[in-house]
């Protein structure tokens, strides 16, 4: 046999029989009740894996493992260099504290089905509190630390939480995040009244409490009453996860349990190559889809020990961090973003503070985010001597949409590339009339229906918004707002956003969000945002402004407003800090903005002005404008 070929073998069944390929993975999960059926896809674009079936999400991440003999293994190690705090808890006690939280929670009168707010830094109650929302089948909704009031107000109001689960503080290099006052901010923005909050108190930011409405984390808890799992059906929502669209509404991506479930068994073992008892760390954080789902549900369903990291590559206390993590607790695998990686190449680029660790344990590195860049991941390589391996993933997805499957069989890597589609994708890449493509050309990638179990089945109450958004360009066909290739091998490039979406460090961001944000200042008339180049973070947004006729302060000062907006109302996490004001914007004569032709110049790639230019001389303006900011401008 070649190389590749069971790969191809188990993708090809995947796609041609696709009910009996995962109702066979579908046994690592257990069931309180059987499926009617494994996939329901009679009403396309929806679709349901597993309907009729019943199951618990925390029940398989935990308790099975505490009942057949993994009690006593390490489920979860906390090491927080922010903090110098390490702590371990085995399976058993972590059954048994999310056990009490989630009597602790449905004390407060939440049930099945009742949305619960998770506003919390990477400390293990953030992880008991997700598990503790799974077992009582309440819904959660993460909402990560470096989003302000605004956005996680606009989140209570889509989702009507019950409750809202926090912590006083976050701790960032350098400063406390209170995270408490934001949530109290919140709160008072939201239409939707939040009832209760369960706040647990960080000695370094102690909260202040709401009376009547606030609970001690700590206190609740040890009063409580242990609560055991709720079957909930395969199809219910197990999480709402919010992330960006094209307006400042953000996108409720919703999860299910059965399929997700599935999915992140099947992943653990055949992508990462994990074994049950093995030390995996997943460095990203829990209010993202891959803390989600590597953090947390995939290595506990899986019956590993997962890493809880509250730290950065750098910085905490230096850029031998990750080396320190994987040795001390001999990980096998990280998976991280390309972006940590150019970090530490920045402070250490000849990697010498590896060598006072022993990282002989250490199988594989895994990067998803952003594009691996092939320089990066070059580096990694020739430093860590693994394979490295990039793979492709969205929110929307759950899981890897392509990787190299290294459990199952590495297939070889080329730099640039996400290697090849997990089962159940089938891949294409199409044109912008919807034909596919040859190998080789760039165009949208796209996937057939039916997604494969742990993919979104919609968006939280907003059916109408999944179908148009993501199934009617291309009918048939999920919409991955990626562009790409796809080579001669199948292997998967993924390029580019086809939208107005950026990759800011690992983080997804809306251009037209942050334009919103600055419209909404007095002095705006009319702006625009794009995302240019960044050694460090891939990109990073950068803000157009023209001003109202008779606006005659200091531009300097507009600029420090807007820059200090878009922190107030999206967050630090947006990375917003450069604007400038220009006399107008480059159109079009329909009247669209060229952010195409302005990204390139503000990248100092070659550009063409574009035949359907409105006036010419705009683009001048904005490439003297740029110039003068320090950006390159070829012409
Ligand atoms: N709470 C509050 N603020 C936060 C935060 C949190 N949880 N996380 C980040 N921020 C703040 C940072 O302090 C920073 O603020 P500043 O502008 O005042 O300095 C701002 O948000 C931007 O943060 P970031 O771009 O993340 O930079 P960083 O220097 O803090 O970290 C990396 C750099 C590379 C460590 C980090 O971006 C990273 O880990 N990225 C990977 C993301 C990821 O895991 N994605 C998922 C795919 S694996
Ligand atoms: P998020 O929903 O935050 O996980 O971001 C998803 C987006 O990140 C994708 O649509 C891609 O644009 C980008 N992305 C994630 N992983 C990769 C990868 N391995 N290669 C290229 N782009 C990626």
């Amino acid at each position: 046999m070649a190389v590749g070929d069971t790969y191809r073998a188990l993708h090809a069944r995947s796609l041609s029989d696709p009910a009996g390929f995962w109702a066979e993975q579908a046994a690592a999960i257990d069931w309180t009740r059987p499926w009617d059926k494994v996939l329901d896809a009679s009403n396309p674009p929806f679709c349901c894996w597993f309907p009729g079936a019943e199951l618990n999400t925390c029940y398989n991440a935990l308790d099975r493992h505490v009942q057949r003999g993994r009690g006593e293994q390490v489920a979860l190690i906390y090491d927080s260099p922010v903090t110098t705090r390490k702590k371990s808890f085995t399976y058993r006690a972590l059954r048994d504290q999310v056990a009490k939280l989630a009597g602790a929670i449905a004390a407060q009168g939440v049930r099945k089905g009742d949305r619960v707010i998770i506003y919390m830094p990477m400390i293990p109650e953030a992880v008991m509190a997700m598990l503790a929302c799974a077992r009582l089948g309440a819904v959660h909704s993460v909402v990560f630390g470096g989003f302000a009031a605004n956005e996680l107000a606009t989140r209570i109001d889509d989702c009507t939480p019950k409750l809202v689960l926090t912590a006083s503080c976050g701790i960032e290099p350098g400063r406390v995040v209170k995270y408490k006052p934001l949530l109290d901010q919140a709160i008072e923005l939201a239409g939707h009244k939040v009832p209760r909050c369960i706040v647990f108190q960080r000695w370094q930011a102690p909260a202040g409490m709401v009376k009547g409405r606030d609970l001690d984390w700590n206190e609740t808890v040890e009063t409580a009453a242990p609560h055991g799992c709720v079957p909930v059906e395969s199809t219910d929502p197990l999480y709402i996860l919010y992330t960006s669209g094209t307006t400042g509404q953000p996108k409720g991506v919703v999860r299910d349990n059965g399929g997700y479930c599935v999915a992140l068994a099947w992943s653990m073992r055949h992508l990462y190559g994990v074994q049950p008892g093995e030390v995996w760390w997943c460095a990203s954080d829990v209010g993202w889809v891959v803390g989600h789902s590597y953090i947390v549900y995939g290595p506990l369903i899986h019956g590993a020990t997962t890493v809880l990291y509250e730290g950065k590559p750098v910085g905490t206390p230096d850029a031998g961090a990750f080396w320190r993590v994987i040795s001390e607790h001999r990980a096998m695998a990280l998976f991280t973003a390309p972006t940590a990686f150019r970090a530490i190449k920045k402070e250490d680029p000849e990697g010498k503070l590896l060598k006072s660790y022993d990282l002989s344990q250490f199988r594989t590195l895994f990067l998803a985010g952003e594009r691996g860049d092939p320089p990066t991941i070059q580096w990694a390589q020739k430093l860590l001597g693994v394979p490295i391996v990039d793979h492709w993933w969205q929110t929307e997805t759950g899981w890897a949409i392509c990787g190299n499957f290294v459990g199952l069989e590495p297939m070889p890597i080329k730099p640039g590339s996400c290697s090849v589609p997990s089962p159940g994708w089938q891949l294409e890449v199409l044109d912008e009339q919807g034909a596919p493509m040859k190998r080789g050309e760039v165009g949208a990638l796209a996937a057939r229906l039916p997604l494969p179990p742990g993919t979104f089945p919609t968006l939280w109450n907003a059916d109408e918004r999944y179908r148009e958004g993501y199934f009617t360009e291309f009918p048939g066909y999920y919409k991955t707002g990626d562009a790409g290739f796809i080579d001669d091998d199948g292997y998967v490039s993924v390029m580019t956003r086809v939208d107005d979406v950026i990759n800011v460090a690992g983080h997804r961001l809306s251009t037209g969000q942050i334009e919103e944000v600055l419209g909404a200042h007095d002095d705006v008339a009319e702006c625009a945002v794009i995302g240019v180049a960044d050694e460090l973070k891939g990109q990073v947004p950068f803000g157009f402004l023209v001003l109202k006729a008779g606006v005659d302060r200091p531009h300097q000062d507009t600029v420090r407003e807007v820059v200090q907006l878009v922190r107030d109302r999206i967050g630090p996490v947006a990375f917003f800090k450069t604007a400038i004001v220009v006399p107008r914007l480059p159109k079009t004569r329909s009247g669209k903005i060229l952010r195409g032709t302005m990204q390139k110049i503000a990248d100092g790639q070659p550009w063409k002005m574009p035949a359907t230019i409105d006036d010419p001389s705009a683009i001048d303006e904005i490439a003297g404008g740029l110039k003068l900011a320090g950006y390159a401008a070829k012409t």
